[in-house]
């Protein structure tokens, strides 16, 4: 069968999930696990969502919308843009293999960083386009040094802002001075899958960007903040005639009945969005207070997860903390060896991570 595969599929690394909370129940024998491992919303999902959801289900005997005509019109209100602004994904996953499909030639490359999201290579090797990365440099997007890596056949640039798994963030700053300096015919990918947890002022307000310049891209989700993650929803705003070539590749019915309806509603949920955000916070707050009092170093982070420094192996903390029913993400596939990532989780599921962990480091020091 090896002799049929395409010789650059035998090369993609492939992507390794946050464990499921089935599946460690399964393996490990236990009743009681809890998953704070692929940021998630912890508090569920707004109730608003859920009733239109409901509500929808006796549609699906239907094809959905192939143009997603409400929801795009309802976010073109939201960012005071057009419709024709905006692609919707089966997940912001989705939007970056098609932002490669339409516009990487197979001699062209694309530039991102090291110990950020791994779809952007991971998808950029499933296409066979070669992606150039620069290191982090103290946890942050090094963008000086990916400027230098930009060469007469980038057409792209991924940056994740705040990064995953960092929880670091550029400022409006850095990423003004960054676009001005990238030439007009290479795309800067936004993407702010965490937006909706900054907690201070020097962000970017990247839409205004795009207002202003044709090579600026922002993707969204619905999978964080929204609480949506299970049902894949998000969504690319872009200037208006690239949207329409990529929505040329995409596959007509990519965003199910029960997406568009459940982001719809999330959409007028202010409440749930902000219970989410409010909880989050605090939740961090707590978890930066007993990290320091154990005496690990940590990233503070403008999202809805921290990086901790283990000081010892996190494959082996990661293992260690399974057993006691509490998933976290290990980040040997990010470059980060000594490092774990927790999702915040409800106050109780926060309490309970501090304790085994506490445990687990105990029993290995
Ligand atoms: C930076 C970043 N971008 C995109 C995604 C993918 O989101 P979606 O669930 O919309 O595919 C994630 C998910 O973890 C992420 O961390």
């Amino acid at each position: 069968m090896k002799d049929l595969v395409r010789k650059h599929v035998l090369n993609i690394k492939p992507y390794i999930a946050g464990k499921p909370i089935e599946e460690t129940k399964r393996q490990l024998g236990l009743t009681k696990v809890i998953k704070l491992a692929s940021n998630e919303n912890p508090f569920g999902t707004s109730p608003k969502a859920v009733s239109a959801m409901k509500k929808a289900l006796s549609a699906v005997n239907r094809y959905p919308d192939p143009q997603g005509y409400y929801l795009k019109k309802r976010l073109a209100r939201h960012f005071k843009l057009e419709p024709e602004n905006f692609v919707l994904g089966n997940g912001s996953d989705e939007l970056i293999d098609l932002l490669i499909k339409t516009l990487v030639e197979p001699d062209e490359n694309i530039i991102t960083s090291e110990g950020t999201f791994l779809e952007y290579e991971i998808v950029a090797s499933s296409h066979d386009r070669k992606v150039k990365k620069a290191a982090l440099r103290y946890f942050k997007y090094d963008l000086e040094t990916m400027l230098k890596l930009v060469d007469k056949k980038t057409k792209l640039i991924f940056i994740s802002n705040p990064n995953n798994p960092t929880g670091t963030y550029l400022t409006k700053y850095e990423v003004a001075q960054f676009l001005n300096a990238v030439p007009q015919r290479v795309l800067v990918v936004l993407d702010e899958a965490y937006d909706t947890f900054i907690d201070v002022d020097d962000f970017p307000d990247s839409v205004s960007y795009l207002k202003r310049r044709k090579n600026v891209v922002i993707l969204k989700t619905f999978s964080k903040a929204y609480g949506l993650a299970g049902l894949r929803l998000g969504y690319l705003i872009a200037d208006a005639e690239l949207v329409h070539f990529m929505e040329r590749v995409r596959q007509p019915f990519n965003v199910n009945i029960l997406a568009q309806a459940g982001g719809l509603a999330a959409m007028e949920d202010n409440k749930f969005l902000k219970k989410t955000r409010r909880l989050t916070i605090q939740g961090k707050n707590f978890i930066y207070k007993e990290l320091s009092s154990m005496g690990l170093g940590f990233l503070p982070s403008e999202t809805n997860f921290v990086l901790i420094d283990v000081a010892r192996d996190g494959m082996d903390v990661f293992r260690a903390m399974l057993k006691f029913g509490v998933i976290v993400r290990d980040m040997n596939a990010y470059g980060l060896k000594n490092f774990i990532r927790v999702s915040i989780g409800t106050q109780k599921e926060n309490e309970r991570f501090v304790r085994v962990l506490r445990k687990v480091l105990k029993e290995k020091s």
